[in-house]
């Protein structure tokens, strides 16, 4: 893989949308439907990390009023661990705040202890619990939620 600042950050369209269903398949543990991914390509903000000839990385945006929401971020199963996401993120909230985003809230999985430790990283603050949130196999999982106010002060 390229040097990370060699790097392609890139706002995606409905033509980008193989690419995503692939990372999302092979990358993310709970990944997203493909309809859901055909929706947020159409009506909300994603972005893309690109070496010279692959989509390495995806995240998707909601915007209400100035409040954006972190809908989902995945990076490349293999290239995780190299500063990926945090990049990706960085540069997608920039984004989002460049069009009136004010704050970011998410949602996340009390069990992923990579993306708590991601947003953490970022100046994301644990505001709360949601009980029970998520499906878990036969089970349920809570839902941590998180947010930071924009521009982030922790890169
Ligand atoms: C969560 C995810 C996006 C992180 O991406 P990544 O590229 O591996 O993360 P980065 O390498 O940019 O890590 C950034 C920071 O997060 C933290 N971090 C990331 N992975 C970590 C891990 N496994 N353990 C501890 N800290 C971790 C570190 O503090 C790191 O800081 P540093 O850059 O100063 O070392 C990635 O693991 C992923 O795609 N997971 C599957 C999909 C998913 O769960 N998405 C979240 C949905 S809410």
């Amino acid at each position: 893989m390229a040097e990370q600042n060699m790097l392609r950050f890139a706002a995606l369209d409905h033509n980008d949308i193989e690419p995503c269903l692939a990372l999302s398949r092979n990358s993310d543990p709970h990944p997203w439907r493909d309809d859901t991914w055909r929706r947020s390509l159409r009506d909300e903000f994603c972005f893309g990390l690109f070496d010279d000839r692959c989509l390495l990385a995806v995240a998707a945006f909601s915007l209400v009023m100035d409040e954006a929401s972190l809908l989902n971020i995945v990076v490349g199963q293999d290239l995780r661990g190299k500063g990926l996401g945090r990049h990706l993120l960085s540069e997608g909230l920039n984004w989002m705040q460049q069009i009136g985003a004010q704050r970011c809230l998410l949602e996340v999985r009390r069990g992923n202890a990579s993306a708590r430790a991601l947003y953490q990283r970022l100046g994301f603050a644990e505001d709360g619990i949601r009980k029970n949130y998520y499906p878990l196999g036969d089970g349920r999982e809570d839902a941590v939620l998180m947010s930071a106010d924009l521009p982030l002060t922790t890169e």
